[in-house]
């Protein structure tokens, strides 16, 4: 807006000229100046840059890396590696632009934040991002250009912070010459001396910070450099990475290496919004802070193991007590993991495999309480021994829905890919079947009420503390579990003692008669409790129990008013598939709205935990819980064990008119999804080429075998039923 003050005589007139129709751009997240607080920049809401190994945000004073954690079981939070990448250009400036760029148009997405400033002589661009194509490396790739030819030589003086002590990480300087420095370190302490004989190593190779500053010769119009940084836990990745992008290739080679990665991950999934741009952006900046997190879906690094998504991203949480130390918690599986799902399913095992990588740990842990199988713990960083701080032991004694959250996630996984060599030959089988173990051995039997419970534990909703009996949704996650076991075990070879059947088909659900409501624990009062967030409603969306739809719907208004306001973000996408279920489109859409507009900060749309603005930041739980909203909600996709369910309801939310969710795989079969307030198609867009797995398609009275390039389309409200031709197991 530009404001024009006239003075005419004695009157001011005010006239306010309104911008052209500026399209706002769906993927350009930009800025002329970076929020600050007071003399300082505000990096609560500063985007990050990242590729599931390293990440930063943007000109903050620390680096992360995917499972480096210093600290005890009762300290452990990600180790802080000191930035190379946080040093300041001092020229005065004329004008200044900061632009997170996560795509170019529709097809790129590109993952780079962009700085552009400028005076009288010179333009400075200076890029950062984190490589896909190597995942050691971050890069900073700056363009000096002149305006003007005065003929003089510039110089371009810079602020560097050189500090290369970490209170975390013990940092050498090995080597320090013209081409590289080279920091060596390990973390002080190990989280644990029974899973983690040694501390962690880092190793830090990067270009010489420019503490002369940058420079332009007399007759010079243009110069770029590389400031090349690459850290590993093995010195001789580091080292091989760093040379590759500092001898190998030209600077600009590396940028468009990583667009073209990026691009590959957005046209292998993605959701097109046609008539509300704004809406466009939240899902474009949701997609990216997560997928920031999570590796490459292809990358020329070595393959390393994943140590999961933890609700800050892994952009932060090196400081106990602030984004949860960096720790996974069951924001994982059950808010971030369905969205990632349907498009990138081999990201989804990435986020399995963290877990199976870490069993040994949950074996202990579930004896530790005198349980068998596999027990999860519910904060976890490095070794998958329970790091909750010690100021709740509550959560990590009796927060146990975790373990059947994760085999949740499994279940799906399954449901989506009917991976069988995941189950018999990379330990999925193991996930699923030591998970119902432990619930075979944590319920009881209740001789009065001829059912099976499960005491002593604590529910999602966290304000039911220390604990109840019977959480309705960690009875329903632990029945699920053993089903699940039950369902694969002709691929397993495992069978599933009669003891644990019994468990699942019997197991008490807390429910008040007279309201038809189910009740979140044991003698729940539905007319004077504060709940912390989504619990109860969970169990229609995402675990699809049978219920009929007044208790769908009683569940949802009973529990709605009982939410604290003040509760983490991710709650109210739940309300809002619930309401799209049940056909309520006002309140659904409310209720969309709510689960994002006031979390989410501008300028570069990261996510809080509060409404407020408090807790943790990019808090990408936040924006699972979202994007769920956008594909299950509105979307109207369910995925179970047997068959992949389509049902869109149309009434699409905010000004949209039409979505396009490009990507969905099933079974590998590709869908696009078209939805319009009347009508909705999938396209069958591709399909594996032994098409070892024949889908067959049900919607009413039309059937038939689902092949490539097949077009559908029926009419919104109506469900459309695509399954295998033979199922998982017969
Ligand atoms: C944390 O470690 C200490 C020392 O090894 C041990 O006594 C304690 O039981 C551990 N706590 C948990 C929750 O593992
Ligand atoms: C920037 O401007 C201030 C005052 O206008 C001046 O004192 C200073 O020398 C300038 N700095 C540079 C690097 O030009
Ligand atoms: C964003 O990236 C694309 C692709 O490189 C580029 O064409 C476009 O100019 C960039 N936009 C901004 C504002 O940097
Ligand atoms: C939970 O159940 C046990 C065993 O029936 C009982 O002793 C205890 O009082 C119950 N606790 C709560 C909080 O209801
Ligand atoms: C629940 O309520 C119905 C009618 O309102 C009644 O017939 C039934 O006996 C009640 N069940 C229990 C377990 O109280
Ligand atoms: C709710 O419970 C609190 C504490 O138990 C009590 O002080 C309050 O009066 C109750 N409110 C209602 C409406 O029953």
């Amino acid at each position: 807006m530009l404001f024009f003050l006239l003075i005419l005589s004695s009157t001011i007139i005010l006239i306010q000229i309104a911008p052209a129709e500026q399209a706002q751009s769906t993927t350009i997240f930009t800025t002329n100046e970076l929020p600050s607080t007071g003399s300082s920049l505000d990096y609560r809401i500063l985007p990050y840059i990242g590729n599931g190994h390293l990440a930063t945000v943007a000109f903050s004073e620390f680096i992360y890396m995917n499972g480096l954690y210093n600290g005890d079981n009762g300290t452990s939070h990600r180790a802080r590696i000191p930035s190379t990448l946080n040093w300041q250009f001092k020229i005065n400036l004329s004008s200044s632009a900061y632009t997170l760029n996560v795509s170019s148009g529709k097809i790129l997405f590109l993952s780079v934040f962009t700085e552009t400033i400028e005076n009288d002589e010179i333009r400075i661009e200076r890029h950062l991002f984190a490589s896909q194509e190597y995942t050691e490396l971050l890069i900073a790739y700056v363009v000096i250009t002149r305006l003007k030819s005065t003929g003089k030589k510039i110089v371009v003086p810079i602020e560097v912070n050189e500090q290369r002590t970490s209170i975390d990480i013990d940092f050498k300087v090995e080597t320090y010459h013209d081409e590289y420095v080279l920091l060596s370190g390990e973390t002080r302490q190990v989280e644990n001396v029974q899973f983690q004989k040694e501390p962690l190593s880092v190793f830090v190779y990067h270009t010489p910070l420019p503490v002369n500053g940058l420079k332009l010769g007399k007759h010079e119009k243009r110069r770029t450099y590389l400031f090349v940084t690459s850290i590993d836990e093995q010195k001789s990745r580091a080292k091989s990475s760093f040379d590759y992008a500092t001898h190998k290739r030209q600077a600009d080679k590396i940028l468009l290496s990583h667009v073209s990665r990026w691009n590959d991950i957005w046209s292998d999934g993605h959701v097109e919004v046609s008539g509300d741009d704004e809406l466009q952006r939240q899902i474009n900046s949701a997609f990216y802070y997560i997928l920031s997190s999570l590796p490459p879906l292809s990358t020329r690094s070595e393959h390393k193991q994943f140590y999961g998504l933890s609700p800050g991203s892994l952009s932060r949480g090196g400081f106990l007590g602030e984004d949860y130390g960096g720790h996974s918690f069951w924001d994982t599986e059950t808010w971030m993991f369905p969205s990632v799902l349907l498009f990138y399913p081999t990201l989804a095992k990435e986020i399995l495999s963290y877990r199976i990588a870490l069993r040994d740990s949950a074996v202990d842990n579930a004896l530790l309480f005198g349980y068998e199988g596999w027990r999860f713990p519910w904060e976890s960083a490095r070794t998958g021994v329970d790091v909750t701080p010690d100021c709740c032991p509550e959560v990590r004694l009796y927060q146990m829905h975790i373990t059947g959250d994760i085999a949740f996630a499994a279940r799906q996984y399954v449901a989506a890919t009917g991976n069988r060599d995941w189950i018999s030959n990379e330990l999925g089988g193991d996930l699923i079947y030591e998970s119902a173990r432990f619930w075979g051995s944590r319920a009881v039997y209740n001789n009065n009420k001829k059912q099976y419970e499960i005491l002593t534990v604590l529910p999602p909703d966290e304000d039911a503390q220390p604990f109840k009996n019977n959480s309705v949704f960690t009875n329903a996650v632990a029945a699920l579990s053993i089903q699940l076991a039950d369902s694969v075990s002709c691929i397993t070879n495992k069978k599933t003692p009669q003891s644990w059947i019994d468990i699942a088909s019997n197991l008490h659900f807390p429910f008040d008669n007279s309201t038809q409501t189910h009740l979140e624990y044991e003698g729940f009062d539905l007319k004077n409790t504060t709940i912390k967030q989504a619990d109860v409603v969970l169990l229609g969306f995402p675990l699809m129990w049978p219920m009929s739809d007044q208790v769908r719907r009683n569940d949802l208004l009973a529990y709605e008013p009982l939410t604290r306001d003040d509760g983490p973000a991710m709650t109210w996408s739940m309300h809002s598939i619930g309401f799209i279920e049940l056909g309520d489109f006002n309140k659904a859409e409310q209720l969309f709205q709510r689960s994002y507009e006031t979390y989410v900060k501008p300028p570069f749309n990261v996510w809080t935990e509060a409404r407020s603005g408090v807790g943790a930041v990019n808090f990408i739980t936040g924006a699972g819980g979202f994007l769920q909203a956008v594909l299950y909600g509105y979307g109207g996709i369910r995925l179970k064990l047997d068959q992949l369910e389509f049902k869109p309801r149309g009434h699409l939310p905010n000004q949209a008119t039409k979505f396009v969710i490009r990507g969905i795989k099933y079974q590998g079969t590709i869908i696009d999804l078209t939805i319009d307030n009347k009508m909705y198609e999938i396209f069958v867009r591709a399909q594996s080429s032994k098409n070892d797995v024949p889908l067959i398609y049900k919607q009413g009275e039309h059937r038939g075998s689902l092949k490539l390039m097949d077009r559908l389309s029926f009419p919104i409200d109506t469900q459309l039923i695509i399954r295998r031709l033979v199922p998982l197991c017969p």
